[in-house]
């Protein structure tokens, strides 16, 4: 049987590692597009090559979803079956520094995909990598009938994309669906965002590679899930009869310092707190590990995020196999290993 073509835009990030590994074992012909950088930046997907059976079906070109023209060269060379558009400028609170460029890739990069389909021959299937900050400051539960009311120009781009591809399915009938992905987060989650840094801080103050933990909004709440599960999700939206817009959840949220308390008590770290606010410090051993600074306090934030996925359960059968204590679990063991094998290096 051929075998059928995808090509995912935002290949090296998070999610398109997950998603390219899920693919080929599907017997995909993978296609990815990477941005030119002045160092590696396909360290998650490097494994991939080195696995001589995937190596074979695995493919990177350059491209930036901001140049047009080579996107639709791209797009129109490779002929994929299906497109998985991931790339963005992901980072909340870059978004406020970095507005322009955010609502510049996250809205009208896919607008560009999108275009490039319509003038196609061919019907290609686009999957978009919409989000829950979409519903920003609307109380849980959220699903797809919840309004969007956004608190960043990152959500505010994100919105953009989401009604782009409802309107492309609509006006040019094309098969394009919306993936509305509440928190979901890996070992190979980006440095910056909270889990993966209270984790990888809290390995290193253990091991006394760190002293300090500089946060900010201890108290936002977020349904966090894990990457591996809801890649899977994204692939059954493009297997339908029909293209819709599904919320992929776990329908549990935490604040942020309840997820502290989860990775520390798996750490077997006794963290007490004093202080409120600005001044609000957690110790350990008698001394202060955590602060709250300014610096990490958004402009607007979106305070509380619980979604519901009672649709994607009943219509792509989507079922997850972590939940949170086995995502922390694993995100812990990975920076044990990290800094064990660091130590094996200067050993
Ligand atoms: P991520 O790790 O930040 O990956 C983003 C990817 O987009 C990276 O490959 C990045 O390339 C690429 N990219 C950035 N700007 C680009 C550009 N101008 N042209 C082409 N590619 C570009 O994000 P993720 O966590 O995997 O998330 C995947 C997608 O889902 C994103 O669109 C994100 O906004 C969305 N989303 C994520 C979550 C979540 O909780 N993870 C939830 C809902 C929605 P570099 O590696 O070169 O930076
Ligand atoms: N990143 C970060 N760093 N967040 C902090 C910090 C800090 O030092 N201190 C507190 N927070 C709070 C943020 O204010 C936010 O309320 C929460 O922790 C989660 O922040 P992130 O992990 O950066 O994720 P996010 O929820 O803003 O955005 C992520 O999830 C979205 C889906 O809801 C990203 O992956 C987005 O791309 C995604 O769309």
């Amino acid at each position: 049987m051929k075998k059928k073509i995808a090509l995912i835009f935002g290949v090296t990030g998070q999610d398109g590692a997950y998603l390219s590994r899920f693919l080929l074992s599907k017997n995909y012909e993978v296609h990815g597009v990477k941005r030119k950088s002045s160092s590696l930046n396909t360290t998650r997907i490097d494994e991939i090559y080195e696995d001589v059976n995937s190596a074979k079906f695995f493919f990177l070109h350059y491209g930036d979803v901001n140049d047009g023209q080579s996107i639709s060269q791209l797009i129109l060379k490779i002929m994929p079956d299906e497109i998985y558009n991931l790339s963005a400028q992901s980072h909340v609170a870059v978004s406020f520094e970095m507005p322009e460029y955010t609502f510049s890739t996250n809205a009208l990069g896919a607008l560009k995909i999108l275009e490039t389909i319509k003038n196609s021959d061919k019907k290609i299937k686009f999957y978009q990598a919409s989000t829950s900050e979409m519903f920003g400051s609307t109380p849980p539960p959220q699903n797809e009938l919840s309004r969007f009311y956004p608190q960043s120009t990152y959500a505010i781009a994100k919105l953009a994309a989401y009604w782009l591809t409802i309107n492309y399915r609509e006006a040019y009938n094309i098969f394009a669906c919306n993936g509305i992905l509440f928190n979901h987060e890996s070992p190979i989650r980006g440095e910056t965002f909270i889990t993966k840094k209270i984790i990888s801080a809290l390995v290193k103050i253990k091991f006394k590679r760190q002293d300090i933990l500089y946060l900010g909004n201890l108290y936002s709440k977020r349904d966090w899930g894990h990457a591996k599960d809801y890649v899977k999700a994204m692939w059954k939206m493009l297997q339908q009869k029909k293209p819709d817009d599904f919320v992929i959840a776990t329908g549990k949220s935490y604040t942020i310092k309840q997820f502290i308390l989860f990775v520390s008590k798996k750490l077997g770290m006794k963290i007490s707190w004093k202080g409120t606010g600005l001044n609000e410090k957690g110790y350990w051993n008698q001394k202060c590990i955590i602060k709250v600074t300014k610096k990490y306090f958004r402009p607007s934030e979106v305070d509380n995020l619980r979604g519901s996925s009672k649709k994607a359960k009943k219509v792509l059968n989507w079922k997850t196999d972590y939940n949170i204590h086995s995502l922390i679990s694993e995100m812990i063991d990975h920076e044990i290993k990290l800094i064990q094998s660091q130590v094996d290096n200067y050993s």
